[in-house]
Protein backbone atom coordinates (compact mmCIF):
# COMPACT_ATOMS: atom_id res chain seq x y z
CA UNK A 1 0.00 0.00 0.00
CA UNK A 2 1.05 3.17 -1.06
CA UNK A 3 0.73 6.02 1.88
CA UNK A 4 1.25 9.53 1.58
CA UNK A 5 1.22 11.91 5.03
CA UNK A 6 0.51 15.11 4.13
CA UNK A 7 1.80 17.51 6.75
CA UNK A 8 1.03 21.15 8.24
CA UNK A 9 3.33 21.82 11.24
CA UNK A 10 4.25 25.57 11.73
CA UNK A 11 4.50 26.45 15.41
CA UNK A 12 6.69 23.91 16.84
CA UNK A 13 6.83 20.94 15.37
CA UNK A 14 4.66 19.05 16.83
CA UNK A 15 2.51 17.58 14.46
CA UNK A 16 5.87 16.62 12.59
CA UNK A 17 7.06 14.67 15.83
CA UNK A 18 3.63 12.11 15.32
CA UNK A 19 4.44 12.02 11.46
CA UNK A 20 8.18 11.15 11.78
CA UNK A 21 6.94 8.57 14.49
CA UNK A 22 4.69 7.19 12.03
CA UNK A 23 7.47 6.97 9.20
CA UNK A 24 10.09 5.30 11.46
CA UNK A 25 8.19 2.58 12.14
CA UNK A 26 6.07 2.08 8.72
CA UNK A 27 7.09 2.79 4.97
CA UNK A 28 5.50 5.63 4.34
CA UNK A 29 6.18 9.19 2.33
CA UNK A 30 5.78 12.43 4.36
CA UNK A 31 5.57 15.73 2.40
CA UNK A 32 5.28 19.25 3.61
CA UNK A 33 1.93 20.53 2.69
CA UNK A 34 4.05 23.79 1.54
CA UNK A 35 6.04 22.19 -0.51
CA UNK A 36 3.86 19.70 -2.15
CA UNK A 37 3.45 19.46 -5.84
CA UNK A 38 2.62 15.68 -6.36
CA UNK A 39 -0.88 14.33 -7.43
CA UNK A 40 -2.89 13.01 -4.40
CA UNK A 41 -4.70 9.92 -6.39
CA UNK A 42 -0.75 8.58 -7.09
CA UNK A 43 -1.58 6.95 -3.29
CA UNK A 44 -3.59 4.44 -1.84
CA UNK A 45 -3.76 6.04 1.35
CA UNK A 46 -3.43 9.70 2.09
CA UNK A 47 -2.77 10.79 5.48
CA UNK A 48 -3.96 14.61 6.44
CA UNK A 49 -1.65 16.14 9.15
CA UNK A 50 -1.69 19.55 10.85
CA UNK A 51 -1.62 21.97 13.85
CA UNK A 52 -4.63 24.29 14.56
CA UNK A 53 -5.05 27.70 14.22
CA UNK A 54 -8.36 30.05 15.02
CA UNK A 55 -9.67 26.81 15.82
CA UNK A 56 -9.51 25.36 12.00
CA UNK A 57 -6.50 23.12 10.54
CA UNK A 58 -3.95 25.11 8.95
CA UNK A 59 -4.70 26.74 5.19
CA UNK A 60 -2.20 25.08 3.12
CA UNK A 61 -3.22 21.53 4.19
CA UNK A 62 -7.34 22.96 4.69
CA UNK A 63 -7.08 24.47 0.79
CA UNK A 64 -5.21 21.20 -0.51
CA UNK A 65 -7.55 19.00 0.57
CA UNK A 66 -10.17 20.70 -0.64
CA UNK A 67 -9.07 21.43 -3.58
CA UNK A 68 -7.76 17.83 -4.88
CA UNK A 69 -9.27 15.27 -2.50
CA UNK A 70 -9.02 12.00 -4.42
CA UNK A 71 -11.93 9.73 -4.89
CA UNK A 72 -11.51 6.14 -3.71
CA UNK A 73 -8.86 6.71 -1.46
CA UNK A 74 -7.87 5.33 1.83
CA UNK A 75 -8.22 8.62 4.27
CA UNK A 76 -6.91 9.67 7.46
CA UNK A 77 -5.94 12.33 9.81
CA UNK A 78 -3.85 13.45 12.13
CA UNK A 79 -3.63 16.66 14.32
CA UNK A 80 -2.09 18.42 17.42
CA UNK A 81 -4.14 21.32 19.51
CA UNK A 82 -3.77 23.06 22.31
CA UNK A 83 -7.12 22.51 23.26
CA UNK A 84 -8.02 18.97 21.02
CA UNK A 85 -11.25 18.99 22.11
CA UNK A 86 -13.24 18.99 19.02
CA UNK A 87 -13.44 17.57 15.41
CA UNK A 88 -10.86 19.16 13.42
CA UNK A 89 -11.01 17.50 10.46
CA UNK A 90 -15.04 17.62 9.97
CA UNK A 91 -15.18 19.67 6.70
CA UNK A 92 -12.62 17.68 5.13
CA UNK A 93 -14.03 14.40 6.35
CA UNK A 94 -17.28 15.17 4.89
CA UNK A 95 -15.71 16.27 1.27
CA UNK A 96 -13.87 13.14 1.84
CA UNK A 97 -16.94 10.94 2.05
CA UNK A 98 -18.52 12.66 -0.42
CA UNK A 99 -15.95 11.29 -2.70
CA UNK A 100 -16.44 8.04 -1.72
CA UNK A 101 -12.97 8.00 -0.08
CA UNK A 102 -12.86 4.95 3.04
CA UNK A 103 -12.41 7.69 6.11
CA UNK A 104 -10.41 6.07 8.90
CA UNK A 105 -11.34 8.44 11.72
CA UNK A 106 -9.07 10.85 13.15
CA UNK A 107 -5.91 11.21 15.88
CA UNK A 108 -6.05 14.44 17.50
CA UNK A 109 -3.80 14.96 20.36
CA UNK A 110 -2.24 17.73 22.70
CA UNK A 111 0.33 19.77 21.01
CA UNK A 112 2.68 22.72 22.75
CA UNK A 113 1.00 25.96 22.72
CA UNK A 114 2.57 29.59 22.98
CA UNK A 115 0.82 31.31 20.90
CA UNK A 116 -0.02 34.98 21.67
CA UNK A 117 -0.62 35.58 25.36
CA UNK A 118 0.21 31.84 26.49
CA UNK A 119 3.62 32.81 25.95
CA UNK A 120 3.36 34.59 28.86
CA UNK A 121 2.65 31.75 31.35
CA UNK A 122 5.40 29.92 29.48
CA UNK A 123 2.77 27.52 27.75
CA UNK A 124 0.01 25.53 27.72
CA UNK A 125 0.89 21.41 27.44
CA UNK A 126 4.66 21.24 27.56
CA UNK A 127 6.25 18.06 26.25
CA UNK A 128 3.60 17.97 24.25
CA UNK A 129 2.91 15.69 22.39
CA UNK A 130 4.53 13.19 25.11
CA UNK A 131 5.85 9.58 24.40
CA UNK A 132 2.84 8.26 25.00
CA UNK A 133 0.72 10.78 22.50
CA UNK A 134 3.04 10.04 20.20
CA UNK A 135 2.85 5.96 20.29
CA UNK A 136 -1.01 6.81 20.22
CA UNK A 137 -0.24 8.28 16.96
CA UNK A 138 1.70 5.49 15.64
CA UNK A 139 -0.62 2.96 17.30
CA UNK A 140 -3.55 4.88 15.00
CA UNK A 141 -1.91 4.27 11.79
CA UNK A 142 -1.52 -0.12 12.70
CA UNK A 143 -5.42 0.47 13.14
CA UNK A 144 -5.88 2.28 9.69
CA UNK A 145 -3.48 -0.31 8.04
CA UNK A 146 -5.80 -3.23 9.30
CA UNK A 147 -9.23 -1.20 8.50
CA UNK A 148 -7.02 -1.43 4.90
CA UNK A 149 -6.86 -5.16 4.78
CA UNK A 150 -3.25 -4.85 5.18
CA UNK A 151 -1.13 -6.59 8.11
CA UNK A 152 1.02 -4.18 9.71
CA UNK A 153 3.82 -6.99 11.13
CA UNK A 154 4.19 -7.67 7.11
CA UNK A 155 3.12 -4.74 5.21
CA UNK A 156 1.29 -7.72 3.06
CA UNK A 157 -2.64 -8.09 2.51
CA UNK A 158 -4.02 -9.81 5.19
CA UNK A 159 -5.06 -13.50 5.57
CA UNK A 160 -8.90 -13.96 5.19
CA UNK A 161 -9.48 -15.65 8.87
CA UNK A 162 -9.85 -19.69 8.15
CA UNK A 163 -13.11 -21.50 9.65
CA UNK A 164 -12.25 -24.58 11.91
CA UNK A 165 -15.67 -26.12 11.77
C1 LIG B 1 -1.58 31.42 15.56
C2 LIG B 1 -1.99 30.20 16.38
C3 LIG B 1 -3.34 29.97 16.63
C4 LIG B 1 -3.72 28.84 17.37
N1 LIG B 1 -5.06 28.59 17.55
C5 LIG B 1 -5.44 27.47 18.20
C6 LIG B 1 -6.82 27.18 18.36
O1 LIG B 1 -7.70 27.91 17.88
N2 LIG B 1 -7.17 26.06 19.04
C7 LIG B 1 -6.24 25.21 19.58
O2 LIG B 1 -6.62 24.22 20.20
N3 LIG B 1 -4.91 25.46 19.44
C8 LIG B 1 -4.49 26.56 18.76
N4 LIG B 1 -3.15 26.81 18.59
C9 LIG B 1 -2.17 25.85 19.14
C10 LIG B 1 -1.62 24.88 18.09
O3 LIG B 1 -2.66 24.28 17.34
C11 LIG B 1 -0.81 23.76 18.76
O4 LIG B 1 0.28 24.33 19.44
C12 LIG B 1 -0.35 22.73 17.76
O5 LIG B 1 0.18 21.62 18.44
C13 LIG B 1 0.71 23.29 16.84
O6 LIG B 1 1.13 22.27 15.97
P1 LIG B 1 2.47 22.40 15.14
O7 LIG B 1 3.61 22.63 16.10
O8 LIG B 1 2.58 21.10 14.42
O9 LIG B 1 2.29 23.56 14.20
C14 LIG B 1 -2.74 27.96 17.89
C15 LIG B 1 -1.39 28.22 17.66
C16 LIG B 1 -1.01 29.33 16.91
C17 LIG B 1 0.46 29.59 16.66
Amino acid sequence: MKTLILYESLHHGNTKKLVDAIAEEYPVEIQDARTFTGDLSDYDAIGFASGVAFWKIYNEIFDIAMDKMPFEKDIFFICTAGIPDRDYAAEIRTLAQQRNNRVHGAYCCRGFDTFGPLKLIGGINKGCPTESEIRGAVDYYRLVLIECGIDPDTMQPALPETQDN
